[in-house]
């Protein structure tokens, strides 16, 4: 009873909480900028409080490669703070420097059904691979990392109330899974569990790659966020575009550089840039223009990653005060938690 009025009165006088996690296995492409950095550090407001975090612990899950875990934490982190985002007004903190966050799975390991697991797509795709490659056990290759993936996740956004957990729509299912073993857990120990709702952005989830397709490492058809202005301008050069001649009117929805130039243009530029469609521009004038736009945005925040990335003991220390400032929260929420399932001091 007492647990479920800290909790009551704790959920009605925070604010909403805003909590996504990034997973350190590549290097930030434009697709993540537009996608999921740049809205995210647009959405921090004094009205919401905003957690943003290095999901290194799901970086191990399928990347094996210690260096590039370890590279990609610092790039990731050296992107989001060159892209403007100010650690004092949102948290910004590596999974692993929160060890309520593993404390907390086990826990929700123990609410949550193999069953709900069964039925998770990334696990699901795993079977299907197996079964397509006529594999006799079809678990092959699925660890239990990648099996209860879900639950690793649920820990990270129960653990700090979070209210909104803005993802694209691959990670949908999770945040019903999230919901699934929070409400199991209030309902079996305590009201302990804000129920967090995913928040998907349509307009910029889709950013499209070099050759049209949705911009993905997997299809290896990125542009990185911050390589030097001269790769940026040759990558922009080699987009995928139809064979039709200057002069000759074009269309605008099929057009992979007209799709990226609207991401960084505003609305009068995109206007503007409809009527050279239809006067006929050449494609090769629109990638001049194409790059100078993007690059006119990226620039300035390229300097400020690069300072940055010659200083990971600056970007480390902000990591650890970032950790310092929530740890209050993990360990108090934790406490509670081990109290209600009966975990806690004899006398
Ligand atoms: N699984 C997410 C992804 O691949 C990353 C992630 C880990 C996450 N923990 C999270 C996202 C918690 C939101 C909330 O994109």
């Amino acid at each position: 009873m007492l647990i479920s009025i800290f909790s009551l009165t704790y959920n009605c006088m925070s604010k909403q909480h805003v909590l996504t996690g990034i997973t350190t296995t590549g290097t930030p492409h434009l697709g993540n900028y537009v996608g999921a950095i740049r809205p995210a550090i647009q959405s921090i407001s004094n009205d919401s409080e905003s957690f943003y975090f290095l999901a290194d612990y799901h970086g191990i899950i399928k990347c094996h490669d210690p260096e590039r875990i370890h590279r990609s934490t610092l790039e990731i982190a050296a992107t989001w703070l060159a892209c403007g985002l100010d650690p004092a007004k949102a948290h910004f903190y590596r999974q692993s420097d929160i060890p309520e966050i593993p404390e907390l799975t086990w826990i929700l390991n123990c609410m949550c059904t193999k069953g709900l697991m069964n039925r998770s797509h990334a696990y699901k795709a795993a079977v299907t691979d197996n079964e397509e490659k006529g594999q006799a056990d079809l678990d092959h290759g699925v660890s239990m990392g990648l099996f209860s993936y879900p639950i690793l996740m649920a820990a990270d956004i129960l653990m700090f109330n979070a209210h909104k957990v803005p993802v694209g729509k691959d990670q949908i299912q999770h945040i019903e899974m999230t919901r699934d073993i929070a409400q199991r857990f209030n309902h079996t120990f305590a009201e302990i569990f804000t129920l967090p709702e995913a928040v998907v952005n349509e307009d910029t989830e889709l950013l499209q790659g070099l050759d049209g397709r949705k911009m993905s490492k997997s299809y290896n058809n990125t542009i990185p966020l911050f390589i030097p202005e001269k790769k940026l301008r040759k990558l922009i050069m080699k987009i995928k575009t139809n064979s039709q001649e200057p002069g000759e009117p074009k269309q605008t929805e099929d057009s992979t550089l007209f799709h990226l130039y609207q991401a960084f243009a505003n609305a009068e530029e995109i206007t503007a840039m409809e009527k050279h469609y239809a006067e006929g521009i050449a494609w090769g004038e629109m990638k001049q223009i194409l790059f100078a736009k993007i690059n006119q945005e990226i620039a300035p925040m390229r300097e400020e990653y690069d300072r940055l990335m010659s200083r990971p003991d600056y970007i480390e220390a902000v990591l650890q005060a970032g950790a310092d400032r929530i740890r209050p929260m993990s360990k108090a929420l934790l406490k509670t938690v081990r109290q209600a399932v009966g975990i806690y001091r004899l006398g």
